[in-house]
């Protein structure tokens, strides 16, 4: 692919991470260390990676070993550097030890490069200060692990050129990470600030002894997270905890310093999971989580508050824009919405109120509402009208598909002879949130411009379709709920408007949300085996992307009632026979078996007739039968005009396969 040559210092576990990354991406990698052991390890480590990857079917073995050739090991600083376009240090987080890589840099690397530091807290500036150009100086912060997370924060130096954090941005996009801009080199840029007064709030309901670790992560499970905020930190390392608290507490507020059971833990030796003990027992290699009630003496609109406050301030500092410290924390933190989305939906005065309530009860003013919420000015924070004065975005070029893991919530993959193939890929079986809504209507505003795609195949990662909407969501109203209703079905709306044939495999489990995606394809195939049905009613729930319509008009009252009214599953087979289902598999893997069948149709159905053929039946059942039939010889007329016509009638004639143009 050729995209230029990176050099990464430091082949930690950052380090490691970060080169395997440009590697995979296509650019030529060296990987410096000083210790030959920590090379070998790292090696090591991303040849176990790339294994990984090819075993799990997200990149061929040329691919991997194409990455790995890719790149090169070295101990010698001034030979790594020559020719790189970019060199991130990673080497571990001493001020002291950067500076001396960054003296060493500015004598070896090439004057135009770009010399970022992966620090997570050290200021750029004095990091840039040791260099004879500061101007070419910038943070780049990824992730752990920078494979799998998608984000990188890019902070500037005071000095720092536009063109070096330009450069910097473009480069993120190329190996498909999001660059969040961080205006002012401010500590814990945005993602490590906003989990800091989490942090700190953890801490301090253990020291005030308001509930027990058990009590709140059995609470936080049952509020749909994977993992409790304690049995997080023993994963993470409850050291990593209590030195960031003691961080924050030089850097930003000695409110931070308040919290002091964690600090005490670590020097205790009780760091959690490495050390088998922390807040539970790991001896089994999992957390032994004692069995108790949720505490009902927090609750998530405490975090939310406390979230919120802090983004507010790092608007008001001018550290970010809003749309970034959302996009930090949804990927930084992995979170399915981030502060500003919650704060949209909630008024100033419940914010501020629960702020001022948390301030008491803590006695910590970091919890106190920050000056816009105290002002009552929290929308105009969080709508940008607050818009920070120093310091200016640069572009961001659009975040290329990338072929690493974890690689975006859906994924379009373009085959030959004219098909599409849209993989829903999610945790918790392929569910649907607000971001693959927003990416299925994105893919079919792209896959509808694209003349060369006549058949699309809708499917999900793995061995399920989808088994429906992702309601572990935040919605803080009905109204917040209605819109999300909405927008499914306006999305699903135009899946079916989409002027190409559209097959959906349906595999595993099609419940809910995703069986109204699979209604909204033209063909449905299935497995023998697939569990179809709209679980909505056991739920309380009635289903909301157009389901209770479609249905009906598919198979006829009767069979609709019962199925959504009984929310009772019917296997493929049943549905094939009721004609919910228009294809059964029964052997073979079925999304081969539909993009096989995908081809066929795109070479043997004229692509304008489609179109026509889609509009007449989706409207066809819309407006009385006389308008219907004016529509159908009005198609039929247009299509008279066409070349596909032409050929269709002979390539019958003369017993040939056509060639349709779309024409
Ligand atoms: N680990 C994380 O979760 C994480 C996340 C984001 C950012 N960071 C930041 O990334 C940086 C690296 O962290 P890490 O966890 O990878 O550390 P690490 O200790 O795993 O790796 C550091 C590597 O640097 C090497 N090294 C030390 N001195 C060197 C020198 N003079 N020249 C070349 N190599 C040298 C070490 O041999 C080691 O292999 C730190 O600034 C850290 O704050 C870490």
């Amino acid at each position: 692919m050729g995209e230029g040559k990176v050099t990464v210092i430091g082949a930690g576990d950052m380090g490691h991470g970060i080169a395997e990354l440009f590697a995979v991406n296509g650019f030529e990698v060296t990987l410096m260390d000083k210790f030959p052991g920590a090379l070998e390890k790292a090696r090591g480590r991303v040849a176990a990676s790339l294994a990984r990857m090819v075993e799990r079917g997200k990149m061929t073995k040329e691919q991997a070993d194409a990455a790995l050739s890719r790149m090169k090991f070295s101990g010698d600083m001034a030979s790594s550097a020559a020719g790189a376009m970019l060199v991130v240090e990673a080497v571990p987080e001493s001020e002291e030890l950067k500076k001396s890589v960054f003296r060493e840099l500015d004598s070896v690397a090439s004057p135009d490069a770009v010399l970022a530091s992966n620090t997570s807290n050290i200021r750029i500036t004095d990091l840039a200060g040791a260099t004879s150009r500061p101007g070419r100086v910038v943070g780049m912060h990824f992730f752990n692990p920078p494979m799998v997370m998608k984000l990188v924060e890019v902070i500037p130096g005071e000095k720092t050129d536009p063109s070096a954090v330009q450069k910097t941005v473009e480069a993120c996009g190329k190996v498909g990470r999001t660059a969040v801009q961080v205006l002012k080199d401010s500590p814990g840029f945005i993602v490590n600030r906003i989990n800091a007064a989490d942090t700190l709030f953890f801490c301090l309901l253990l020291d005030k002894g308001v509930a027990t670790p058990a009590e709140v992560d059995t609470y936080a499970r049952g509020q749909g997270l994977p993992m409790g905020p304690y049995e997080l930190l023993d994963f993470v390392g409850i050291d990593i905890g209590a030195d960031s608290l003691a961080y924050f507490a030089g850097a930003l507020s000695p409110e931070y310093g308040k919290g002091v059971t964690f600090a005490k833990m670590a020097k205790a030796g009780q760091l959690g999971k490495k050390t088998g003990k922390g807040f539970y027992d790991w001896s089994s290699g999992r957390a032994d989580i004692p069995k108790v009630e949720p505490t009902d003496k927090l609750s998530i609109m405490d975090i939310f508050a406390l979230e919120i406050n802090e983004s507010v301030k790092l608007i008001e500092e001018g550290v970010a824009t809003p749309e970034d410290i959302e996009k930090g924390v949804v990927l930084g933190m992995n979170r399915p919405f981030g502060p500003i989305t919650v704060a949209k939906d909630l008024s100033n005065a419940e914010v501020k109120s629960k702020l001022e309530e948390l301030a008491t009860k803590f006695d910590c003013k970091i919890f106190a509402p920050s000056k816009s919420i105290a002002e009552g000015r929290m929308r105009d924070a969080v709508e940008g009208r607050l818009q920070p004065k120093s310091g200016t975005k640069v572009a961001a070029p659009p975040v290329q598909e990338e072929h690493t893991e974890g690689s975006g919530a859906v994924r379009l993959e373009r085959l030959p002879g004219g098909v599409a193939k849209v993989i829903i890929n999610r945790p918790k079986l392929n569910t649907i949130n607000g971001q693959v809504l927003e990416r299925l209507d994105a893919i079919v505003t792209e896959l509808t411009a694209d003349q060369s795609v006549r058949a699309v195949v809708f499917t999900g990662e793995g061995a399920v379709f989808c088994a429906g909407a992702d309601l572990s969501q935040f919605f803080s109203s009905s109204v917040a709920f209605m819109d999300f209703a909405k927008k499914g079905a306006r999305t699903l709306r135009r899946v079916s408007e989409m002027p190409k044939l559209t097959i959906a495999v349906l595999k595993g489990y099609a419940l809910g949300g995703g069986l109204e995606l699979a209604l909204s394809c033209d063909v449905r195939v299935a497995t023998e085996d697939v569990e179809i049905g709209f679980p909505e009613l056991t739920r309380g729930l009635v289903p909301a992307w157009s389901g209770s319509q479609r249905l009906p008009k598919l198979l006829g009252i009767s069979q609709a009632s019962f199925l959504i009214l009984t929310s009772e599953r019917v296997k493929g087979r049943r549905a094939y026979e009721i004609g919910l289902v228009n294809r059964l598999v029964t052997t073979g893997d079925p999304d081969e078996s539909a993009v096989k069948y995908a081809t066929e149709l795109a070479s043997t159905q004229a692509p304008v007739a489609v179109m026509l053929a889609k509009t007449l039946l989706n409207k066809g059942s819309e407006v009385p039968m006389d308008d219907g039939l004016d529509m159908e010889a009005m198609a039929a007329g247009l299509l008279f005009a066409t070349d596909d016509l032409r050929e269709g009638i002979s390539a019958f004639l003369g017993k040939r396969r056509p060639e349709f143009k779309g024409k």
